[in-house]
């Protein structure tokens, strides 16, 4: 084998490596943050990346992937933010936010923009 073919296999062996960490945010950001202006999330909340009015029905968005709790008692990971965002009441009945029929892939897409958005 020439050095130069086991450079490239070797290459291909560490590229195999490669696996993403678990704590990786799933979802396409890009995508989320258009469902959130299409679902109209800015009327109550604050978003790093939309623009709209000054509003605090619920709290600003920003930073969200530093919040331990979210909702008050909700433990912050991606799965328990698409429940939340799907159906807030499923978690809390007597929240303020409404359930906006919000599908699974916009909920996952919103948490990717929420967790990854920079202000
Ligand atoms: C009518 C106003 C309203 C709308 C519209 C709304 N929310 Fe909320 N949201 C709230 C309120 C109020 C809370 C606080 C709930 C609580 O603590 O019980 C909240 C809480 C949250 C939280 C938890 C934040 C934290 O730090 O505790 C997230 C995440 C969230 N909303 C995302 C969204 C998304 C995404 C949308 C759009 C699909 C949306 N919200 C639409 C009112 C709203």
């Amino acid at each position: 084998m020439s050095a130069r073919l086991l450079l490239c296999v070797l290459a291909l062996l560490a590229g195999c490596q490669g696996k993403p960490p678990s704590n990786t945010v799933q979802g396409d950001p890009e995508r989320g943050r258009i469902a959130l202006a299409q679902h109209a999330c800015r009327a109550c909340h604050m978003i790093p990346g939309l623009t709209g009015p000054e509003t605090h029905v619920g709290r600003s968005l920003a930073g969200l992937a530093e919040r331990r709790f979210v909702a008050g008692s909700l433990p912050n990971n991606q799965p328990n933010l698409v429940r939340w965002i799907r159906d807030p009441q499923s978690i809390d009945p007597q929240t303020a936010m409404p359930k906006l029929g919000v599908s699974e892939r916009d909920a996952l897409d919103m948490t990717a923009w929420l967790l990854t958005a920079k202000e």
